[in-house]
């Protein structure tokens, strides 16, 4: 076959001389001639300190790809770390997408590696790889390993918000509180809860993008190394093969990423995710696919936020294997990987080894979760909740809303003794979506006021057009669709409305009668939202990207423009 390469290297001419005389850096002849050129996107950065190990990985990587007859090539790829980057690594997600996907368009390559680890890592590269459509393959760079303090496990997130509300409910000290940070992260890799990083690595690999049977592999583990060297080999097979992201990846790789998703009690934030990047795919996903496919699948594993146990539990009881074995009949059999042979092939041998940790069919952790899909008056393009992650006493609610129009009024007045609020009323957060923030962050999980902490309340029903941590809990509604600053019904949402949510009949209303509310109209503030952005890259998010049930994706960038680039530089 003539690798893609050849267009660059092949040939006796002024740019094919250029283009092979530059790369001659200690390159042998033959490099240039019949061996794919396979890019390892390297999302390694001081700055991602989940990442900061893919260096290792990709050396890993290498090794492979010269193993199997192919070249190398570090690619440093546009990095997010989740708690570094301001104002919310959401809104750099599809820009992270599209430079990689030119990045992989511009180049001499023939294949490309994928290592990601960090929340919106995976993601991006996963979106490029879809609208590029170069044989790609995902190494996800594991999670780290489990933390203790004062002899309990620490899980990442998890318990930052979790201890963080104790302090504000006055049950821990800020001494022992502070004392807990330097427990928090035990060793290279990403958060160990099922968290956003943990779901998506194990969603690509339902997908079929990872070889089956990695992710989930702790970061410091020696088999991660194996398997990137494995994953290495594969790459250059792949251009051989000419298997490329869209001769594998189908509407039925989603369903089983889906039904992955909820027997994990996986984050949230893998629905806009997954959207996104089946919108580079041009396959016909919705939110309520979500709701079909995956809300009566059980949540096998017993994990934080959901449950009690953290990633390096997860591997040591057999990890995705092993859950999806258990619920086999569920999946859609004809679903191909990466590496030709459908998902349905390795569940043969994949069984628990840790009953507590990865539940049976039989003793689920929730008979039935996933994400339920909400509408209604309020959500008229739906909203989501994960009831696993909800207190079942509030699933069908009624409340007085106490409304803060972004999160720096919330922030101003929420432990106000004087706030009129009680344990029934429903916290309602706006200007947090796509274009209210910019950015849509995770700050749809608001915390309680301080005076119900001290009370004793633990949870009350949220609404917001944000997202929330995929390692937070409690009964939020989130993704609210439109949002408040594109004219969704969230804008005009007064304090002292009732709002009714009823996740059994999928529903979230205002209680109020439709005349009223085409009555009302939202104040200017509330539909600017509370950036406007003058210039640069929040300018274009702002005036381009989709609301949470299209994936918040950038219209111009759903889709695919292909590998092709017909012109040259000189
Ligand atoms: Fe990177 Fe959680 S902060 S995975």
């Amino acid at each position: 076959m003539k690798l893609r390469s050849a267009h660059w290297y092949a040939g006796q001419d002024r740019n094919a001389y250029i283009h092979r005389a530059w790369m001659r850096r200690g390159t042998p002849n033959h490099a240039f001639t019949g061996h794919p050129q396979i890019a390892i996107a390297n999302t390694a950065s001081d700055l991602t300190p989940c990442n900061a190990h893919l260096n290792e990985v990709a050396a890993s990587v290498r090794n492979g790809v010269y193993e199997a007859g192919g070249i190398p090539l570090d690619l440093p790829v546009v990095s997010l770390g989740e708690t570094q980057v301001r104002p919310t690594a959401m809104l750099w997600r599809n820009m992270a997408a599209m430079a990689t996907e030119e990045l992989l368009r511009a180049n001499p390559i023939d294949g490309v590696v994928l290592l990601g680890g960090c929340d919106k890592t995976i993601p991006s590269l996963l979106m490029a790889a879809a609208s590029v459509d170069l044989p790609a393959v995902v190494v996800p760079g594991g999670p780290m390993l489990t933390g203790t303090f004062r002899g309990a496990p620490l899980g990442c997130g998890t318990d930052v918000w979790r201890l963080s509300e104790e302090v504000r409910g006055g049950t821990l000290t800020q001494e022992e509180f502070t004392r807990s940070e330097s427990s928090m992260i035990r060793s290279r890799g990403h958060c160990n809860t099922m968290g956003t990083a943990s779901t998506m690595a194990l969603v690509a690999e339902a997908l079929g993008t990872v070889v089956p049977g990695v992710a989930g592999t702790p970061a410091p583990d020696s088999r991660l190394l194996q398997a990137a060297h494995g994953t290495g080999r594969l790459a250059v097979d792949l251009v051989r093969a000419d298997r490329r992201p869209r001769t594998f990846l189908t509407k039925a790789s989603f369903h089983n990423a889906i039904v992955a998703l909820a027997a994990i009690g996986g984050s949230t934030n893998a629905v806009v995710h997954l959207l996104a990047i089946a919108g580079r795919l041009g396959i016909d996903l919705t939110l309520d696919d979500f709701d079909r496919t995956g809300s009566h699948v059980p949540v096998l594993v017993d994990l934080q936020p959901a449950g009690r146990f953290l990633m390096d539990d997860y591997h040591r009881a057999d990890g995705l294997l092993a859950v999806l074995r258990e619920v086999r009949d569920l999946l859609d059999p004809d679903a191909l990987t990466v590496t030709g042979k459908p998902l349905a092939n390795y569940l043969e041998d994949a069984p628990i080894w840790d009953a507590e940790v990865i539940r049976t069919r039989a003793k689920p952790l929730i008979a039935e979760g996933g994400i339920a899909v909400l509408r209604g008056n309020l959500a008229p393009a739906g909203a989501l909740i994960k009831p696993a992650a909800a207190s079942p006493h509030l699933l069908r609610h009624r409340g007085r809303a106490v409304v803060f129009d972004c999160i720096e009024d919330f922030h101003a007045r929420i432990d106000d003794p004087d706030l009129d609020v009680d344990a029934d009323s429903v916290l309602v957060l706006r200007g947090c979506g796509p274009k209210g923030y910019p950015g849509m962050p995770e700050v749809s999980n608001m915390p309680l006021p301080k005076k119900l902490l001290e009370q004793g309340v633990r949870d009350m029903v949220r609404v917001c057009d944000g997202r929330m941590s995929g390692t937070a809990y409690g009964t939020v509604v989130l993704h609210v669709a439109p949002e408040a600053a594109a004219g969704g019904p969230l804008s005009v949402v007064q304090t002292g409305d009732f709002i009714i949510l009823d996740v059994e009949a999928r529903r979230l209303d205002l209680d109020i009668s439709a005349e009223e509310l085409a009555c009302r109209t939202p104040n200017e503030a509330t539909l600017i939202g509370f950036a406007n952005p003058r210039r640069g890259w929040e300018r274009l998010y702002v005036d381009h990207v989709q609301q949470a049930d299209s994936g918040a994706d950038l219209d111009f960038l759903v889709g695919s423009n292909g590998s092709e680039v017909s012109r040259e530089s000189h």
